[in-house]
C-alpha cells in the first residue's frame, strides 16, 4: 500500500490498469493482446516504472546530497535496452562479469560510469576492464596483481574502490547476505590498511574509495546507517595514516521491494535520506570532507516494473489435500521460489478482485516436484486457458533464468504509452541447439 501521497512503493507496475471487466493492461495494452502477439510465458517490463524509480533515487540525492552517483546493479536485469534506459537516466552501471560488461560496452554505456564487481575476476576480465577505463571494485589481492599487470601491459591507468566486509548483519535470506565477516566477498576490516598502502604506492592505480554491500531485499535502515559509520571510520584512519582523503564512498544496494501487499519497505527517498544524513553526520564527527556517495540499487530499480504472464493449463485437485494450478512456465523463468523460498502474488486476468476465490498452489511445468511458483495462494478460480500474472518479477527473474528441461527462455517485452517492443527475443528450439556439437563418430 502506498504509504504517502508521493509513494511509488506498490506491488503492481505504475502503468498497470484494470478495465470494467477486470482485464489487465500494462503500458496501455491489454495482456490478451500482448500474449496474442508475443506468446507465453512472457516477461513484461513497464518502462515508466523503471524510469520513475531511477528518478526517485536521483531526485532524492539531488535534494539531499547532489555529490552522488546512483549506479544500477545490472545483475538484476541486464540487456542492451536496459543499459540504454539507465544511461539515458544518468545512472551508473554495476557489472559483475565479462558478459555484463560486454553488454554495457555494446550498448555504448559511458565507461566512466561503469564499476566492475566480482570476487574472482579472471585475467581476461581485468584486462577488458582496464582497456575500457572501467572502475574496479577491488575484491582481493589476486585481482590487484592482475590489475597491476594489466596497467603495465596496456600502458593504462586503473581506478579502484576497495571492497570491505563491514561486519554488519541484517535480516534477509542467508544466501543474499554479503556484509558479514563470513563472506566470500572483499577484505576484512583489519586487512584494509595494507591494501590501501599497496594501492597508494602504485602510480598507475588511483584509489577512489571504499565499497561495502551488506545484503539484498533489506527493509531495515539501521544497518546501512551503521555501514556508513564503519566505512567513514576507515576513511578517517586512512587520512590519519596516509594523509589521503578518499573522494568516493560506495555503500552498495539492497533496498527491498514489495512482493506482497503487506510488505512495507522504506521509500527510496527515505532510504537515501538515511544514508546521506549518516554520511554528513559521520564525516563531521571524523573531521572529513563529505565524500561523493555511490549507491548500487538493483532490485528496487526494476523488480516492481516486471510481471510474468503465464497461460494456465492442467488443474489437479486432490480433495482435502491441495489443488495445483499448473502454468506454462516455472522454475526455468523464476528460480527464486525454489532457491530462496521467495513468495509472490498473482492474479487471473479478467477475474482480478473476484469474490469467487479458492486456495491453490501455482505449479510450474518443469520436471521437479519442487517447481512451485506460489504455495497456498488465495486466488480467483482459475480454468485452463486463463492468463495468470505474477507480480514483482522485474529483477532476478530473467537474469537468473535457465534452460532446465531444455526450456526456451521467454521473450521480454518493454511497454510504454500504448507501444510494446521486444527487448529480448523468445528462444527457439534451434537456439537450444546452437552450441551443441556431435563428434564425427556419433554422426
Ligand atoms: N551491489 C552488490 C555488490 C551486490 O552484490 C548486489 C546484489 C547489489 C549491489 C544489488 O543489490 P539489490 O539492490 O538488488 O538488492 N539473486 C538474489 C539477489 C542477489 C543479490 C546479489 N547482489 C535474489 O533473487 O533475491
Amino acid at each position: 500500500m502506498p504509504m504517502t501521497e508521493n509513494s511509488i512503493n506498490q506491488l503492481k507496475p505504475l502503468s498497470f490498469k484494470l478495465d470494467a471487466e477486470n482485464k489487465i493492461s500494462l503500458g496501455g495494452i491489454s495482456l490478451e493482446d500482448l500474449v496474442a502477439k508475443y506468446g507465453s510465458p512472457l516477461y513484461l517490463m513497464c518502462e515508466e516504472t523503471i524510469r520513475k524509480r531511477a528518478q526517485a533515487y536521483k531526485n532524492a540525492f539531488d535534494n539531499e546530497y547532489p555529490n552522488a552517483l546512483v549506479i544500477y546493479a545490472s545483475k538484476a536485469f541486464n540487456n542492451l535496452a536496459m543499459c540504454k534506459i539507465m544511461a539515458k537516466e544518468g545512472m551508473g552501471l554495476d557489472v559483475v562479469s565479462g558478459g555484463e560488461l560486454y553488454t554495457a560496452l555494446k550498448a555504448g554505456f559511458p565507461t566512466d560510469r561503469i564499476i566492475f564487481h566480482g570476487n574472482n575476476k579472471s585475467k581476461a576480465e581485468v584486462e577488458m576492464a582496464v582497456e575500457n577505463g572501467v572502475t574496479f571494485i577491488l575484491d582481493n589481492l589476486l585481482e590487484l596483481s592482475f590489475i597491476e599487470a594489466a596497467t603495465k601491459k596496456l600502458s593504462k591507468k586503473a581506478k579502484v574502490m576497495i571492497r570491505v566486509t563491514p561486519g554488519i548483519e541484517c535480516h534477509t535470506h542467508e544466501y543474499i547476505k554479503t556484509g558479514k565477516i563470513d563472506s566470500k566477498f572483499g577484505f576484512n576490516l583489519e586487512d584494509v590498511e595494507a591494501v590501501v598502502e599497496r594501492v597508494l604506492k602504485n602510480e598507475d592505480i588511483e584509489l577512489l574509495g571504499l565499497h561495502a554491500h551488506i545484503g539484498s531485499q533489506i527493509f531495515e535502515t539501521i544497518p546501512h546507517r551503521d555501514t556508513c559509520r564503519v566505512m567513514l571510520d576507515l576513511y578517517k584512519k586512512t587520512k590519519d595514516k596516509f594523509d589521503y582523503e578518499m573522494p568516493d564512498l560506495n555503500v552498495g544496494g539492497g533496498l527491498g521491494i514489495m512482493y506482497q501487499e503487506s510488505d512495507d519497505p522504506p521509500e527510496i527517498a527515505d532510504w537515501v535520506k538515511i544514508i546521506t544524513d549518516a554520511v554528513k553526520e559521520f564525516a563531521k564527527e571524523f573531521s572529513l570532507k563529505e565524500p561523493r556517495i555511490l549507491v548500487e540499487p538493483g532490485r528496487s530499480m526494476c523488480a516492481p516494473a516486471g510481471m510474468t504472464v503465464y497461460r494456465v493449463g492442467n488443474i489437479k485437485d486432490i480433495p482435502g489435500v491441495r489443488k495445483y494450478v499448473a502454468v506454462d512456465g516455472g522454475m526455468a523463468d523464476n528460480v527464486r521460489p525454489i532457491m530462496y523460498q521467495a513468495e509472490y502474488t498473482a492474479d487471473i486476468d479478467g477475474k482480478v478482485g473476484s469474490s469467487d476465490t479458492e486456495n491453490v498452489t501455482v505449479a510450474g511445468k518443469y520436471c521437479e516436484s519442487g517447481d512451485i511458483l506460489i504455495r497456498d495462494i488465495k486466488m480467483a478460480k482459475a480454468e485452463a486457458g486463463d492468463l495468470l500474472v505474477v507480480y514483482s518479477t522485474g529483477a532476478y527473474n530473467y537474469s537468473m533464468a535457465s534452460n532446465y528441461n531444455r526450456a526456451n527462455k521467454p521473450a521480454v517485452v518493454l511497454v510504454k504509452d500504448g507501444e510494446s517492443h521486444v527487448i529480448v527475443e523468445r528462444e527457439s528450439h534451434d537456439d537450444l541447439l546452437r552450441n551443441d556439437l556431435v563428434p564425427d563418430y556419433l554422426a
